[in-house]
């Protein structure tokens, strides 16, 4: 049986536990269906009783939702608010500012903690650093952090003076890192000295200068560097300064700018269906009342919770569940800098009864990975630590399979924490469909339900629903408050990718296929619908891939890639390449294939890197020259070919492809 099929026919429901139900925000069906109710009647006034509710305006809005230039959403385009004022001056005053803020645990374990008002000092005085640098409202910073306090400093920092900040996963290359400096025009880069990861020390302002270097970057004029370890970096005169320097001399006060509701509060690159990673803007207003609001329904957070999302700030998890929703909610949250597997692959349960943890939220990767460790060495089992402080649990990044799902309410909610499988992408801002925790009945391996507002459904090419229990394309059918505002630079793009001609021009594509199940009408995402694979919850496009690899223009001379299903990564890169000399065999072709990764890391990051390499004397082509990727797929898979191949001019190369080094 196929995953898909086998997730069809998932008939175990989990309804919400008593004490989960009883106190949530959102308890009960009926409570669910009344506010999806109140949205339906009055899609406008739901929405700006929400946002009057749940985001503090230095200027109220009197407009909440303009479509005069569809799909060019505005949302309450007339008010002002600051994000970072959202997120820690409201808390100033009452009984929160004394509360920890950010429990910090180093990847050696040392843990720091600070509370929302020493927070708000940090982030003052490092705003005013900004400012110094002559950073100003409008102007884009380049944020290259590990997993620190600082990282969401400089974030919020950015956020309190009106720059817009892109942040760039420590993981990325300096190619890639150069490339997004470029097209966000950026004025200056933030990054660290070192990120400590497993007890190594792994460069980062090294890889800024090496990017730096690429040239190109015009409109940049300072680099900030925290030191993150003693080891001294280079450092360029005029241009550099590490925070220390930065810092000296500034006060802790620093008034937040308030800024328009449409103003971009940052540009997060993604993966898209062609070769150049799209830079998707947010706007200030909506994604705030968005990271507040899913951090009540979907979380239920309390005061007394300690949150913990494992994301990092270089993805849309760590912006909104980081960075953002849990400082804007008012909980104590956890941030973590290390690897889940060292010292042992214990640590996060280790580290959940250490901090008693309550709400806690992760990707399918991980969860798989530890579910592997744990099978082999007891010692590193859940059960060996206590996790009774656990309340929830939440999963996102790729769907989680029924087994993974049944293991970890299990041995990690001990049966009695409802699983929130989020789905959403960083061009939806927070979640969209998923379990609320009191109130969903819970089907392993399905997000469930849409949240409130948010009118997502399965249609055909043309834009026409399909029935519950058939397959189609996943869509959002009205704007909703955190949806992506334009791409970067590119409003043509933002267009043609997400708002299809055939569908009206106003319908959102989410770019996922997915099904309703026949008798609760729940959502099971099947995948992405194009050229976008999910690699442990990392978006990668094959084509991003397949232009790294034929850029090695001395070696290659073509290139495919597709994914094939991998049991630990949900999906792996798979490339087959054509050289241009001959086929490698053997030892030869080990050699060229490490050659090739090792190029795609330095291209785009290690994350990238191509899991499965073929050669081949060629690809397999329609007679008008297209690659016929369905066939790669299957080979990929190891799957027998069924499909039609007599167009292929030379079927032979189909049993060169399929050999594996
Ligand atoms: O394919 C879906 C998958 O991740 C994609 C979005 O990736 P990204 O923008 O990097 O954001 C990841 C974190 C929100 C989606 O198009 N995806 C995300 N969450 C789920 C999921 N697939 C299935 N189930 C989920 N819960």
């Amino acid at each position: 049986m196929s995953a898909i099929e086998s997730v069809l026919v998932e008939n175990r429901v989990f309804p919400p536990p008593a004490a989960a139900v009883q106190g949530a925000r959102i308890s009960g069906m009926e409570a669910y269906n009344a506010l999806c109710d109140e949205a339906g009647k009055d899609f406008n006034g739901f929405w700006a009783r929400l946002a009057r509710e749940n985001v503090v305006w230095n200027k109220p809005f009197t407009r909440t939702l303009d479509e005069s230039n569809a799909p060019f959403y505005k949302w309450f385009d007339d008010g002002e608010l600051n994000a970072s004022a959202n997120c820690l001056d409201k808390h100033i005053g009452t009984p929160t500012e004394n509360k920890t803020a950010i429990i910090f645990e180093a990847d050696d374990g040392a843990v720091t903690s600070i509370t929302y008002k020493e927070l708000l000092a940090r982030v003052g005085q490092f705003a005013n650093a900004l400012k110094a640098q002559g950073i100003q409202k409008g102007d884009r910073v380049i944020i290259y952090m590990p997993m620190t306090v600082e990282g969401v400093i400089a974030m919020q920092a950015c956020a309190r003076i009106g720059a817009t900040h892109s942040v760039v996963f420590g993981g990325f290359s300096a190619k890639a890192l150069n490339e997004r400096i470029i097209d966000a025009g950026a004025v200056a880069v933030i990054t660290a000295n070192f990120q400590m990861r497993g007890g190594k020390e792994l460069p980062l302002k090294a890889i800024v200068d090496d990017g730096i270097a690429m040239g190109g970057c015009t409109t940049l004029r300072s680099v900030l560097v925290f030191m993150r370890t003693p080891t001294a970096c280079a450092m360029v005169a005029g241009r550099d300064k590490t925070f220390d320097e930065a810092l000296q001399g500034q006060s802790s006060d620093c008034a937040p700018v308030p800024v328009g509701a449409e103003h971009p509060l940052f540009i997060l690159y993604t993966s898209g269906s062609t070769g150049k990673p799209k830079g998707v803007q947010h706007a200030t207003g909506g994604y705030l009342l968005w990271a507040k609001l899913t951090m009540d329904w979907t979380f239920d957070i309390k005061p007394a919770d300690v949150f913990w999302c494992t994301a990092d700030i270089g993805w849309i998890t760590g912006h909104t569940y980081v960075a953002y929703g849990p400082l804007a909610a008012g909980a104590t949250q956890l941030i973590f800098e290390g690897v889940p597997t060292w010292p042992h692959a214990g640590r996060f349960w280790q580290m959940i009864e250490k901090h008693q943890v309550t709400v806690f939220y992760t990707a399918p990767t991980a969860i798989r990975s530890l579910i592997k460790a744990a099978e082999t060495d007891e010692k590193v089992h859940p059960k060996n630590w206590n996790l009774s402080s656990l309340r929830i649990l939440g999963s996102v990044g790729e769907p989680i399979n029924p087994e993974a799902w049944m293991w970890y309410h299990r041995n990690v909610g001990g049966e009695r924490c409802p699983i929130v499988d989020t789905f959403w992408q960083t061009e939806t801002g927070g979640h969209v469909i998923t379990p609320l925790p009191g109130a969903t009945p819970l089907v392993p391996g399905s997000c469930t339900l849409p949240l409130p507002g948010i009118m997502a459904a399965i249609v055909d090419e043309t834009g026409k629903d399909i029935p519950n229990g058939s397959g189609g394309m996943l869509v959002i059918k009205r704007p909703w408050p955190s949806m992506i505002r334009t791409i970067w630079g590119d409003p043509e793009r933002f267009k043609k990718s997400y708002f299809p001609e055939e569908m009206g021009g106003t319908i959102y594509l989410a770019g996922d296929g997915a099904v309703r199940s026949e008798d609760r009408g729940y959502f099971r995402i099947t995948g992405r619908i194009d050229d976008v694979l999910n690699v442990s919850g990392h978006r990668l496009g094959t084509m991003e891939i397949e232009s790294a690899l034929v850029s090695k223009t001395d070696l290659v001379a073509e290139a495919a890639v597709v994914g094939r299903p991998d049991d630990l990564t949900g999906e792996a890169v798979c490339a087959f390449v054509v050289l241009k000399r001959s086929r490698p065999t053997g030892e030869e072709a080990k050699q060229i294939a490490n050659e090739l990764r090792n190029w795609v890391a330095k291209e785009i990051g290690p994350i990238a890197k191509p899991k499965d390499i073929r050669f081949g004397d060629n690809l397999p082509k329609t007679r008008s020259g297209k690659i016929m990727r369905r066939l790669l797929r299957s080979i990929a898979k190891g799957e027998a070919i069924t499909q039609d191949t007599s167009t292929l001019e030379n079927p032979a190369i189909l049993e060169q492809l399929a050999e594996k080094l």
